[in-house]
């Protein structure tokens, strides 16, 4: 393949954003991880399964950077998940120096990849990879939006008993308890939902999009979410391989956007080749507008933790 992405952290999200990498053929995938043998052994069995599959991507394992060299993309999710009872706010002294390291690293050989942050507590660990990498903004981009509008999504085909394929959502904001979805600019066959159920389910839905991550934990009990986050991560990586100009709810790094300053929090981005290409700046109405400062508020409150922490 002519492009290359390394995901580092061969754990659940990373091996199979691997997989889905490989088995769409976006891409060769160098996947990378500290435990000797894991990422070695994901990327041949996921080789060995290439012929039946029917791709011919290349697939390395490694405990070093050098494959890494001169990837397009680099998906990190290197880090510890959370279990029954944690936040994702509670793991981001072990997350940051994860992700501190593993962005220095790849900035040494990958000097003009784009950087999909997954690893949490995510806004937070997007600030941690902008600085550790000294990369320009446009270049490090968090994955949240996509995967909650898309429990969003899953949640309405089945309220409504639709294909998935016609519905359309956005959530924006941090990736945290006071994520902002966006009944308005949820729609189905592009009508919205609020024309489609009562204020009551939208606000049930709602309720279990932002509880999407923990209905997981809840159920997993040894981890988090992963099948859907390694598809969301994916979509954002094939939106740049193949330069769509898609706009998805990513988190990006505003400068006054949406009268936020030096933040990551989720919103509408335009992904094409360069990474960030535009940030969609809709027009919100003033509950929306005080539930995305809501959010805002919660990532300057990790901002300041990294700051205590000395990230
Ligand atoms: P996991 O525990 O299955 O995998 C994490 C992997 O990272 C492990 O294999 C571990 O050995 C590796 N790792 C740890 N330190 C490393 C280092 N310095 N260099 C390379 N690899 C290292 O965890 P899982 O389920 O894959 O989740 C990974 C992260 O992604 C977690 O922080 C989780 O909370 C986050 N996450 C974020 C989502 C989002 O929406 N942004 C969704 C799902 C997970
Ligand atoms: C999720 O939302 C754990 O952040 C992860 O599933």
């Amino acid at each position: 393949m002519d492009k290359k992405v390394t995901v580092i952290g061969a754990g659940n999200v990373g091996a199979t954003a691997a997989q889905r990498l490989a088995e769409k053929e976006l891409c060769d995938v160098v996947l990378i991880d500290i435990i000797e043998g894991v990422p070695q052994g994901k990327a041949l069995d996921l080789a060995e399964a290439a012929p039946i599959e029917k791709h011919d991507a290349q697939l390395t394992g490694a405990n070093t950077y050098e494959p890494s060299a001169g990837s397009d993309i680099v998906i990190i999710t290197a880090g510890i998940p959370r279990k029954p009872g944690m936040s994702r706010d509670d793991l981001i002294n072990t997350n940051a120096g994860i992700v501190r390291n593993v962005a220095q690293q790849v900035a040494k050989l990958s000097p003009e990849a784009i950087l999909i942050i997954v690893s949490n507590p995510l806004d937070a660990m997007c600030h941690v990879a902008l600085n550790a990498s000294g990369f320009p903004k446009q270049r490090v981009i968090g994955m949240a939006g996509v995967l909650d509008s898309a429990r969003f999504r899953t949640f309405i085909a089945r309220e409504l008993n639709v294909s998935v394929e016609n519905t359309h959502a956005f959530v924006l904001g941090g990736h945290g308890d006071t994520m902002v979805p966006l009944p308005r600019f949820s729609t189905v066959a592009g009508i919205p939902i609020t024309e489609l159920m009562s204020a009551e389910r939208i606000d049930a839905l709602v309720q279990r999009t932002a509880n999407g991550g923990a209905e997981i934990v809840s159920l997993l009990k040894t981890g988090s979410a992963y099948y859907a986050p390694a598809s969301a991560a994916v979509e954002m990586a094939e939106a740049i391989l193949k330069d769509k100009k898609k706009i998805l709810p990513c988190a990006a790094y505003l400068q006054g956007e949406y009268g936020f300053q030096d933040l990551f929090i989720g919103v509408p981005v335009k992904l094409g080749s360069k990474g960030v290409e535009e940030i969609i700046q809709i027009k919100l109405t003033s509950a929306e507008q005080t539930a995305l400062a809501k959010s805002a508020a919660a990532v300057e409150e990790l901002k300041k933790t990294l700051r205590k922490l000395n990230f």
